[in-house]
């Protein structure tokens, strides 16, 4: 993509090479739909292969990328068939509920190999055709809890959505010479499995209208919105921000 391409032609999109990560479920899913309605050649991954079915116009790879040699697996994959990678979206993650003294060794490596090294493997994997082509652009799914440390005993997971914001900017400073913009889109309140977990549907609605300026919960499409924006010519002269996209609900 470069400065000079036409931002109404598809956003500058179309034909564009993409890896979507956590493409299965919510918002890993509704970017990977909406990148291909682009027209861009998207592959999907997830861990849950089983899920990644019906996703119209993406190939789909099923791999547990916390494991960084699965990561590097599914990045050369993509280039021996595709020649380039343009965009990466990391949206695969886990999230655990434990008070911090109860976090054990397991459940650390658990949730920061599934939530961060995995976001790492895949950029540091992603950086070298990129560097290459002289351009590319990544965006690296984040979450509020990066800001208020998590609710209700998520902490590790906080602390992994603090270090993807970090890794964000410190690859954003070193790739910026080499065309590559990277950014960071935290979410709050999103409709999906890892959003909905521990509510009952009352208290769902409940939290929303408390705490929410919209009043409501966003939906998964809200976020790829956000996603493909920064993916898009449009945001070709963003990098090392944060979106967010949780209808209000961190404004203070
Ligand atoms: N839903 C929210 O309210 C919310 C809020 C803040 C941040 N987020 C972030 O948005 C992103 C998407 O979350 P979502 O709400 O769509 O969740 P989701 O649970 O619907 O989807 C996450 C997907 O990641 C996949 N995944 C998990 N571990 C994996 C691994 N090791 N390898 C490959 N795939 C793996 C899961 O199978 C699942 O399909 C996540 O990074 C999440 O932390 C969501």
């Amino acid at each position: 993509m470069s400065a000079s391409s036409d931002p109404e032609a598809g956003f500058g999109i179309a034909g564009q090479v993409a890896i979507v990560t956590g493409a299965a479920s919510g918002i890993g899913r509704a970017t990977a739909i909406r990148l291909a309605a682009h027209g861009a050649r998207v592959t999907a991954v997830d861990i849950d292969g089983g899920r990644l079915a019906g996703l119209e116009g993406c190939v789909t790879a099923t791999a547990d990328l916390s494991r960084p040699e699965a990561c590097e697996h599914v990045v050369d994959t993509v280039l021996a068939r595709e020649g380039r990678l343009d965009i990466l979206v990391n949206a695969a993650a886990i999230l655990r509920r434990v008070p911090i003294p109860e976090v054990d060794p397991e459940l650390w490596d658990e949730v920061m190999d599934a939530n961060l090294l995995s976001q790492f493997a895949l950029c540091r994997a992603a950086v070298r055709p990129m560097r290459r082509q002289k351009s590319g652009r990544i965006v690296n799914i984040s979450s509020t809890a990066a800001f208020n440390g998590g609710a209700n005993a998520s902490s590790v997971y906080a602390i992994s959505k603090g270090g993807v914001l970090a890794l964000t900017k410190s690859l954003a400073r070193q790739l910026a010479a080499d065309g590559v913009v990277v950014n960071a889109v935290c979410p709050g309140g999103i409709d999906t499995p890892m959003g909905r977990f521990g509510f009952t549907e009352e208290s769902w609605n409940a939290h929303f209208q408390a705490n929410a300026l919209l009043r409501r919960a966003g939906q998964p499409e809200e976020v790829a919105g956000a996603i493909v924006f920064l993916v898009s010519d449009w945001a070709s002269y963003v990098t090392g921000h944060t979106l967010d996209v949780e209808g209000g609900l961190m404004l203070r």
